[in-house]
């Protein structure tokens, strides 16, 4: 069975990121998601939160499975017994840090190998810090992630807190 790690902060998650697990999900057997527990930067969403929100919205994705992970990327994936991780490509600007990421993994990791897709056009410019930058703003945030979460950004950015984790 080909599984595959799509790793990331998903902090939210996006339909740049939903077209990736969509995509990943028929070219792999299984895709397991990784939500990284980020103890260096303060997301808006915990990871417990963040895994949640991702079970959610990939409802009805059969070969789709989402689980919380935190350290190395590539021990992650040994651990899902996997040999692939998946990485969305947006645009020229993301090409340096993912290569960089993908050849230091494989260096960790020989046996691992890093799949990229070209993220679809039209959502070639989104990016999370964007939609938490327009949503805080008041902003319409409603053509980038799926309505759910765009009211759990909402409602968390009226709060006025982060999560802290
Ligand atoms: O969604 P993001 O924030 O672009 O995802 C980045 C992620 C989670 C893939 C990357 O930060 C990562 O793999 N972190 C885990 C630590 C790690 O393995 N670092 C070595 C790769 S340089």
């Amino acid at each position: 069975m080909a599984i595959a790690v799509y790793p990331g902060s998903f902090d939210p998650v996006t339909y740049g990121h939903l077209d990736i697990i969509q995509r990943s999900g028929k070219l792999f057997d299984k895709v397991i998601v990784g939500v990284l527990h980020n103890y260096a930067k303060s997301p808006l969403f915990s990871v417990e939160e963040r895994v949640n929100i991702l079970e959610k919205v990939t409802q009805g994705m059969p070969n789709i499975e989402i689980r919380p992970f935190s350290g190395l990327s590539v021990e992650f994936v040994h651990e899902c017994g996997a040999n692939v991780i998946v990485r969305g490509l947006r645009a020229i600007t993301d090409f340096e840090y993912e290569l960089q990421m993908a050849q230091t993994n494989r260096v960790l990791a020989p046996d691992v190998d890093t799949v990229f897709l070209t993220t679809s056009l039209e959502y070639a410019y989104l990016s999370s810090t964007t939609v938490k930058e327009v949503a805080s703003f008041d902003g319409d945030i409603s053509k980038f992630l799926p309505p759910f979460v765009a009211e759990e950004v909402k409602k968390r950015l009226q709060g006025g807190h982060k999560s802290g984790k």
